[in-house]
């Protein structure tokens, strides 16, 4: 059994329909225990920082002014595989791409607001976490 910890964010399209709840229930009836949260709203620095990988790609500008265009929730999942159990849960990056049944599927407006992000591997994971937490505001 693999215990992991992984990086949630819950968009600006999601806290605009005021889906937390709906979307963090989904996480907490798989298994997956919120283990840190919090609400916050990124400035264009910060977005830039945290999608640097995504810096040469065309969709890079726009998808940070839209994760700033409201308040987003942080998180840390812990559980199971809770990496590839998040990405599972949330379904594919485009909602039209994504099984019935997953969070994009049912709340995703478009590529870009699609409700939520996960981190993608055990790496970017530590990487994501360190991004928006200190180690004692996580608490199993
Ligand atoms: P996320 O999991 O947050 O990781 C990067 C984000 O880029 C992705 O979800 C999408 O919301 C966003 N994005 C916007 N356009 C595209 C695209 N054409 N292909 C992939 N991701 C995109």
């Amino acid at each position: 059994m693999t215990i992991e910890r992984t990086l949630s964010i819950i968009k600006p399209d999601a806290t605009r329909r005021d889906l937390t709840g709906r979307i963090n229930a989904r996480f907490e009836e798989a298994g997956l225990k919120i283990v840190a949260q919090k609400r916050l709203r990124l400035t264009l620095e910060q977005a830039k920082a945290f999608y640097a990988v995504h810096a040469e790609r065309a969709f890079y500008e726009d998808l940070c002014s839209y994760m700033c265009s409201g308040p987003i929730v942080v998180q840390v999942l812990e559980g199971e595989n809770a990496i590839a159990q998040n990405r599972e849960i949330m379904g594919a990056t485009n909602p039209a791409n994504a099984d019935a049944g997953t969070i994009r599927a049912e709340f995703g407006e478009s590529v870009e607001a699609n409700s939520v992000h996960g981190s993608d591997a055990s790496d970017t994971a530590v990487q994501e976490i360190a991004f928006f937490f200190s180690q004692i505001e996580i608490i199993p």
